[in-house]
């Protein structure tokens, strides 16, 4: 399973792509709006960062807008993944964005059958947002358990992105479940390493160490 960081915080991607555990990285407008800062920019920073795919959203709604502002992202870097909404218009761009070559995930999917459209329409990655369908009473798993098993049984390649994960138990829910990645925001990225037990195991290990008085070597 490949962990994205859910974030267009400079800071946070670096200090997290130094473990080499982050396989790509997701950002929004309200994520890009955050930083203060000039998308392209931004952008063109992340990409330097991480190697793996970072999504950047278009802010057209009509395909022609979203065609012509993917292709001025997709010359940002090799790796840029352009984002669209889950609308007609949507998928038209990702069917033109995709014949180009240029990466493409669909965001804003709350349904399977706007999973299938948009695997049907080319998609590289398509983005279920569980946690904003848990938020309203439903239950977010249940979409990616039903995306990949219709993914499976027709083979489609698109990616299942599992997108607006709020806490680790999501992660582990969509590991389970055969998702392709989990774009988890920063503080619940580092959450899936705490365990209280951990804590409290090392705390005694250390104590009992130091009363040896010795030290182990260093190469
Ligand atoms: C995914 O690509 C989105 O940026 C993100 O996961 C949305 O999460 P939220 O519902 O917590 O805003």
């Amino acid at each position: 399973m490949k962990f994205f960081v859910d974030t267009a915080d400079l800071d946070e991607i670096r200090d997290l792509a130094e473990t080499g555990l982050l396989d790509g990285v997701t950002t929004n407008p309200s994520l890009v709006a955050k930083t203060g800062r000039p998308f392209t920019e931004v952008i063109a920073e992340i990409c330097d960062v991480v190697d793996g795919p970072v999504s950047a959203e278009v802010a057209a709604t009509d395909a022609e807008g979203m065609i012509a502002e993917g292709r001025a992202l997709a010359k940002i870097a090799p790796n840029v993944t352009v984002k669209v909404p889950l609308t007609w218009d949507g998928l038209k761009a990702c069917r033109a964005l995709s014949e180009d070559g240029t990466m493409v995930n669909v965001t804003l999917c709350f349904t399977a059958n706007q999973a299938l459209l948009a695997a049907k329409a080319g998609a590289t990655f398509i983005s279920p947002f569980v946690g904003r369908l848990d938020d309203i009473g439903l239950d977010g798993m249940e979409l990616i358990r039903d995306i990949v098993t219709i993914y499976d049984t027709y083979g489609f390649d698109t990616e299942v992105l599992v997108a607006s994960i709020r806490q680790p138990n999501h992660v582990k829910a969509a590991a389970l479940l055969g998702a392709d990645v989990a774009t988890v925001p920063p503080g619940v990225l580092r959450k899936l390493a705490e365990h209280p037990l951990t804590e409290r195991g090392l705390e005694q290990f250390l104590a009992d160490w130091k009363k040896t008085g010795q030290t182990v070597p260093r190469a």
